[in-house]
């Protein structure tokens, strides 16, 4: 799997709606799923959670949970579905999260977590990775970082998303967790150079692609997550510079009437939520406004869809 660019996971963000918009947007750009807990997937009926029908890019599902038994379960059902890899978080520091004993909470506890992941590798069709961060509260990140990706790696584990920041679990909430803990790209680039055999794809505060694709040339990769979700037509620039893939141009109206066909055939709930996000599509347009009404209007499906491409053709007329 060629992971140069890869879409972050996001929870309430990107659900199968939103990876749809992203696989019109770029062929070849790797998506995940947003965090799905493990009990969600083997309590209830799997499909709610897993399915990925119609989504033909490779799709990374992240789980999460701490109990080797749940996460093997969970590893097991979603071998029926497309996914390409499955991913344990390791970054999340919500207190929700640490109270459940999951994501970046249990970077504190390597042996564990080399349980969870054996009991994954020991199931799963698919490879296994982790999203981790640098480190958590006042872990060395020098030396705990290189012993917790090294006993990790004893396991199996080839492939590792970095989000280049510790995270501070008391304190600071989800949000100010991606912005006030300093990035810090080198700790990244100097794992690589201790670890040259596994895959490290870095993640945190990317925004101009072109200099991330050169600043970050010796590593296996880059995944965004804002960047990506406020401004989806960004992915429009994906192939070409990460894949070297060309493709014709797509306009803005193409890009409504294929998501729009793929809204027709889902029930009205799952209509509105896949329309909330093509709000950000419309970012830029003189008349942007004016879309994010009728988006979230409960009009027909087909009305609303021309109202957006009128909107468009205005924008566009405006300022010819
Ligand atoms: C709304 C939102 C939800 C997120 N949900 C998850 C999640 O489910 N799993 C996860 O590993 N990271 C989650 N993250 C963190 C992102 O994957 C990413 O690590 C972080 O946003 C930093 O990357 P960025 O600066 O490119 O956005 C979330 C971030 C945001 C903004």
């Amino acid at each position: 799997m060629n992971r140069s660019f890869c879409v972050a996971p996001m929870m309430r963000r990107t659900d199968r709606h939103f990876r749809y918009l992203s696989g019109i947007l770029s062929k070849e750009a790797i998506l995940f799923t947003e965090m799905i807990h493990a009990n969600a997937i083997n309590r209830s009926n799997p499909k709610k959670f897993l399915d990925n029908t119609g989504v033909s890019n490779s799709t990374v599902l992240q789980i999460g949970g701490s109990n080797p038994e749940e996460l093997k379960k969970a590893t097991e059902i979603s071998n029926d579905f497309n996914y390409s890899e499955i991913n344990l978080n390791l970054g999340c520091p919500s207190s929700k999260v640490q109270s459940g004993n999951f994501g970046a909470v249990l970077m504190k506890d390597v042996e564990l977590v080399k349980k969870c992941l054996s009991e994954m590798i020991c199931v799963s069709d698919k490879e296994v990775s982790v999203k981790i961060r640098l480190g958590v509260d006042d872990s060395d990140i020098e030396h705990y970082l290189d012993f917790f990706v090294d006993e990790l790696c004893k396991i199996g584990i080839k492939t590792f998303y970095v989000h280049a920041r510790i995270a501070l679990l008391k304190g600071l909430d989800p949000k100010e967790n991606r912005t006030i803990p300093p990035l810090n790209y080198e700790r990244v680039m100097r794992l690589k150079k201790d670890f040259q055999d596994i895959n490290i794809i870095i993640n945190g505060g990317i925004s101009s692609f072109i200099s991330a694709k050169e600043d970050f040339k010796n590593l296996d990769g880059i995944m965004v997550g804002r960047a990506v979700y406020e401004f989806p037509l960004r992915l429009l620039e994906v192939d070409k510079l990460f894949y070297d893939v060309n493709k014709e141009n797509k306009s803005l109206l193409t890009v409504i009437d294929q998501m729009f066909e793929y809204i027709d055939n889902l029930n009205s709930k799952e209509k509105i939520k896949a329309r909330f996000h093509m709000l950000n599509l419309f970012k830029g347009l003189n008349n942007a406004k004016k879309s994010r009404f009728v988006l979230v209007s409960n009009q027909k499906n087909e009305k609303i869809r021309d109202e957006l491409k009128n909107i468009i053709l205005e924008s566009q007329n405006r300022a010819a």
